[in-house]
């Protein structure tokens, strides 16, 4: 009998999928958000800006889902020095706050134009904010002012990642992945 547990120190297959399908729907909306027509007061949800609204749509599901298994499931233990650990800890909150403000910012906004969102293109989601609330619309601005905090949180994230990996050379960067 052996005792090895190859994935005692990685999160859960569950918890992993989750990480991984939400950069994918992140750098999508990103380069949606930045390509997409400027959005002025006639603008139609069309083409990327639909787009925009479908991948936002899926983004806040997966959040949803994300957030109910990470308050369910334990991560796997840390091996990190107490402050490390501290710093790792708040920065991993503030993503979680920013994947809830921006979209749920972006959300109001597409309400106050009288956008519908749909997940999956099926099921409505409700409005956030009432059409032609100047609160929505405000909401607009820091909704993309709000991402590229999200960005900078991710740019801090991926580096933190990579250091782990490649300069002090220890498993962190494996408990995210198979
Ligand atoms: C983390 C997820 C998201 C990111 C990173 C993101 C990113 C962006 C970016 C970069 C822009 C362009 C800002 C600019 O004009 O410079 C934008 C605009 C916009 N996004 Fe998002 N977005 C996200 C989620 C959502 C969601 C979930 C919705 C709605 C369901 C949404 C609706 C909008 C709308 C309506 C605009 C136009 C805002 C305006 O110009 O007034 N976004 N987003
Ligand atoms: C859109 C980009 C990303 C976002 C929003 C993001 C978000 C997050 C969040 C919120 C956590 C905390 C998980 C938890 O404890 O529940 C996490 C963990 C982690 N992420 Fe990311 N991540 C992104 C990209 C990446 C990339 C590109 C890498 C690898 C290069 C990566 C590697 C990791 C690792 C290794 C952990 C576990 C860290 C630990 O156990 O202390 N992430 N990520």
């Amino acid at each position: 009998m052996t005792n090895i547990q190859p994935d005692a120190d990685r999160y859960d297959p569950v918890a992993r999928l989750l990480h991984w399908l939400i950069v994918a729907l992140i750098c999508a909306q990103f380069v949606l958000g930045w390509t997409m027509p400027e959005v002025h007061r006639d603008t139609q949800p069309v083409g990327l800006i639909a787009w925009h609204l479908a991948v936002g749509a899926a983004l806040v599901a997966a959040m949803v889902l994300r957030i109910v298994w990470r308050l369910t499931h334990r991560p796997p233990p840390a091996s990190l020095s107490p402050l490390l650990n501290t710093v790792s800890g708040a920065t991993h909150f503030l993503l979680y706050a920013a994947l809830v403000a921006v979209p749920l910012l972006g959300w109001a906004n597409a309400s106050s134009r009288g956008w519908a969102v749909n997940l999956l293109g099926a099921i409505p989601l409700p409005a956030l904010s009432a059409t032609g609330s100047s609160v929505g619309h405000a909401m607009g601005d820091i909704h993309s002012a709000l991402a590229w905090v999200l960005l900078v949180l991710i740019g801090m994230h991926v580096g933190a990642a990579l250091f782990h990996r490649f300069v002090l050379k220890d498993r962190v960067l494996q408990r995210m992945t198979w």
